[in-house]
């Protein structure tokens, strides 16, 4: 199993390119499940979930043109429906096929994704949402299996905010019958970007980035070139780094209108941002300021930042609040900071995080994607040497982090 290795205490200085969203790519590259006709994705992160998502794509059928950070895909040979359970167990957003499939073949077999480290996520609001819209739905040995002869529009309202509920309905709802209104839909950024290539394609869809969206299903969509948005997630990781380490550095091919409430708890802490175009300064002197972040979905402080403002707060001056909302067991990266010394006190979903003046390095093991990241902030401004085991977890949702955090002055390693 390979492991990071890093010597801490070099602060973060220079440029980095942000690389295209996760959480985007994954549910575009489904959106190739909907039509017959050629869909190029460019600025495709190379990442661990998109080779995955692309094995899932390719063993129903459909193809795959591979270069440099995009592929095209061409489903016209789509012709088998099943997501297995190897495929799901290791990646929750492969439940993404389910809508596109029985949206266009009115079949679908997908296996039930179980627990995941950060919590149970269950999957009844997908289920919920097909069934509104006249699917049959069987729970069945472990697998989900949708039929439909047709998608009829439903109205669908979704009681829990779900990011990839509200885009598999989305990309369901766009070859259905009628119109389809999604209420207390999810408002996230790479909604909005899914929505975008759905328009490329010839969908019907108004109001995404609102809470109310609504579809009006369209016979066939055809195929369309669509450009990946940064990740939001990835601009922040570098940017919380950079603060902690208290460093100075750019990203490049980002955006700030995604990262509103990150960039105002950065200039909380005591950082100077500057947005130019599409790049971000950070520049950081002194010790961080404590800052308090309570998780909500967008726009509100993002879930996935969550662990790495808790590394900011282990070694800023002051004690601060980090409440999460969103999932019930994602607090597992406290353990490894006490590790490292940090003074954290849990409740619930509440940690009290007390700052210290130094962390110290040892060896700890990541848990899931963003604890990784936040594993790895902890490394950058830990005294002497920090081990992260179980990396695989961060190869899923970083592009060449620790190339990129080279670039940046960081002594960091792979261990293979
Ligand atoms: C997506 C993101 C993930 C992020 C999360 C919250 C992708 C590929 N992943 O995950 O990085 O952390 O949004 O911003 O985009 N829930 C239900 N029933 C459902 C669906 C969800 O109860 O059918 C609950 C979940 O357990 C959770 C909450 O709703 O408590 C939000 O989850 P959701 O937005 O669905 O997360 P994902 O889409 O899986």
């Amino acid at each position: 199993m390979q492991k990071l290795a890093i010597q801490g205490g070099n602060p973060l200085r220079g440029e980095v390119r942000i690389s295209g969203a996760k959480n985007a790519a994954l549910p575009i590259m489904c959106a190739s499940l909907l039509t017959a006709d050629t869909l190029r994705l460019t600025n495709l992160p190379d990442l661990h979930d998109v080779g995955t998502m692309r094995k899932l794509l390719q063993q129903m059928g459909v193809a795959a043109e591979i270069a440099t950070n995009e592929i095209t895909f061409k489903g016209d040979k789509i012709d088998n429906w099943e997501a297995p359970y190897e495929m799901v167990k290791t990646m929750r957003a492969a439940i993404l096929v389910l809508g596109p499939l029985v949206a266009r073949f009115g079949d679908a077999k997908v296996s039930l994704p179980g627990g995941c480290a950060i919590g149970s996520r269950p999957v009844d609001l997908h289920i919920k949402g097909l069934q509104a819209m006249g699917a049959e739905i069987a729970i069945e040995h472990g697998y989900i299996h949708a039929k439909a002869k047709k998608l009829k529009g439903a109205r669908i309202f979704f009681d829990i905010v779900s990011v990839t509920g509200t885009e598999n309905l989305m990309m369901a709802a766009a070859l259905a019958d009628g119109v389809t209104v999604l209420e207390n839909a999810a408002r996230e950024p790479e909604v909005i970007d899914l929505a975008n290539c759905l328009r490329a394609m010839g969908a019907k869809i108004t109001g995404d980035g609102t809470d109310n969206i609504t579809i009006t299903g369209v016979e066939k969509l055809h195929g369309a070139t669509h450009h990946i948005m940064p990740d939001r997630i990835e601009s922040g990781t570098f940017l919380v780094a950079a603060a902690a380490t208290g460093g100075s550095i750019t990203l490049r091919e980002t955006r700030a209108d995604i990262l509103d409430t990150v960039l105002e708890k950065l200039t909380e802490a005591g950082a100077k941002i500057t947005v130019d175009g599409t790049s971000i300064h950070l520049e950081m002197s002194g010790r961080p300021k404590s800052v308090s972040v309570r998780t909500a979905p967008h726009p509100a402080f993002p879930t996935d930042m969550q662990a790495q403002f808790m590394v900011l707060n282990c070694i800023a001056e002051g004690s601060a609040m980090v409440i999460e909302t969103i999932f019930e067991n994602r607090f597992m990266h406290v353990q490894e900071l006490r590790r490292l010394g940090a003074m954290i006190d849990v409740e619930g979903n509440t940690s009290v995080v007390r700052g210290v003046d130094h962390l110290e390095g040892a060896t700890v093991m990541a848990t899931d994607l963003r604890a990784s990241a936040c594993l790895v902030i902890a490394g950058l401004v830990a005294q002497g040497e920090t081990v992260i085991d179980r990396i695989y977890h961060l190869d899923r949702g970083y592009e060449h982090i620790e190339s990129k955090l080279s670039q940046l002055g960081a002594n960091i390693r792979r261990i293979k």
